[in-house]
């Protein structure tokens, strides 16, 4: 099994970015966890960070995944074509912010994407993506059997 790890623009300077909303780990130090937990439940974890968009939606549109993670980033409250992406090749997928979106300004309150999402996790900090692998792993064992 696959899981497929999106994180959208900025999210490459995690760590010095705004530590107040976002933390102090940087992405590395969460996405080097996230492959050991997820190669330790026999789950294979690829990942993806870039700040265009179009290279976002390839990477989706390319992957054999059976479930994706993702932290659309600014694109959350902009991408009709990143949630068109994902609904085009019918990828179930959890969204994550480090975070709590509904606590910051009006225009975060939206995202294009929870409406479709199996879950989302938002204002747990980079333990969110934890949550969502724990549960993406569940559900693709679940579906194994
Ligand atoms: C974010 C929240 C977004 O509003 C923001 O644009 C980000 C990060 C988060 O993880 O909290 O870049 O997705």
């Amino acid at each position: 099994p696959k899981i497929l790890l999106v994180n959208g623009p900025n999210l490459n300077l995690l760590g010095r970015r705004e530590p107040g909303h976002y933390g102090h780990h940087t992405l590395e130090q969460i996405v080097d966890e996230l492959k050991q937990n997820a190669a330790q439940a026999g789950v294979q974890l690829e990942h993806i960070q870039s700040n265009a968009e179009h290279l976002l939606i390839e990477a989706i549109h390319n992957s054999d995944a059976d479930m994706v993670i993702i932290n659309p980033a600014a694109f959350t409250h902009t991408s009709v074509a990143l949630r068109d992406a994902l609904l085009g090749v019918a990828i179930p997928f959890i969204e994550v912010h480090l975070s709590n979106v509904h606590s910051r300004e009006p225009f975060r309150h939206h995202s294009y994407f929870s409406d479709k999402a199996i879950g989302v996790i938002c204002g747990l900090g980079a333990q969110g993506y934890q949550f969502a692998l724990q549960a993406a792993i569940a559900r693709i064992n679940a579906a194994d059997k």
